[in-house]
């Protein structure tokens, strides 16, 4: 389902290179559940954000369902970023003086979903990642685990497919970490494609594969189905 093929980012500052993912070949399958490990600066997140079509890649390109997002227009990107892939980071990325609730509801105002429909749909994801109690909270008001759950059920309201997640349990302790990953675990069971960035081994193993990483290539490819 998803085929990355050949792909490279090279960034340019003041006229030092920085060959931040180099020639990568990796294809993941739908419903695989995936972890991409490596060091801090092992090129992780630019992987995610070339996967997502967050960022352009120098070369090689990046093939969803067929179709090489660095073809696609303006209009096919934005439906892949919103409703073909969920998006979630370490920081959590919520909105700081909104519901947990309306939170989740905010994907749902660029797609097509009728307003009337959009309030339940966004409390079922929140009954999912175990917030039924938590509607009307702030992020405030949420502990660290708790606001990863609301920017979980943010990523799934859509239906998307694909997760992509980029270290979503780097700024948790122990215990929601693995109430974090449980849920991952779950949705991938559900049949969602999950792609999970981590520097922790103990996270990495939740996945099904671990892809090692390192200075932009891929240095071990447990269980290559190529
Ligand atoms: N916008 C940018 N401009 C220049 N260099 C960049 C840019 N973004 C990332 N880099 C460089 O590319 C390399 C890979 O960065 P990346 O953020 O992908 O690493 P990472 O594996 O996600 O690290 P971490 O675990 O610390 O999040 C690093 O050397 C970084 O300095
Ligand atoms: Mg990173």
């Amino acid at each position: 389902m998803i085929a990355i093929l050949n792909v490279s980012k090279i960034y340019k500052l003041d006229g030092v290179e920085v060959r931040a993912v180099n020639k990568i070949n990796l294809t993941i399958k739908e419903k695989e559940f995936i972890a991409i490990m490596g060091p801090s600066g092992s090129g992780k997140s630019t992987l995610m954000h070339l996967i997502g079509a967050l960022d352009t890649p120098t070369s090689g390109s990046v093939m969803i369902d067929g179709k090489d997002i660095g073809k696609m227009n303006d209009e096919e990107l934005a439906f892949l970023r919103n409703q073909t892939i969920g998006f979630v980071f370490q920081q959590f990325n919520l909105l700081p003086k909104t519901t947990s609730i309306d939170n989740v509801i905010l994907p749902l105002l660029y797609g097509s979903t009728p307003s009337s429909l959009r309030k339940s749909l966004a409390q079922q994801m929140l009954v999912k990642v175990d917030l039924s109690n938590r509607l009307c909270h702030l992020p405030s008001q949420l502990s660290g685990g708790q606001q990863q759950r609301v920017a979980i059920a943010r990523a799934m309201v859509t239906n998307p497919k694909i997760i992509l997640a980029d270290e979503p349990t780097g700024n948790l302790d122990s215990k929601s970490s693995v109430e974090i990953m449980k849920l991952f675990k779950q949705l991938n069971k559900e049949g969602k494609t999950i792609i999970l960035i981590t520097h922790e081994l103990t996270i990495a193993k939740f996945a099904k594969r671990i892809v090692h990483i390192k200075d932009g290539e891929i240095i071990k490819n447990n269980n290559d189905y190529r």
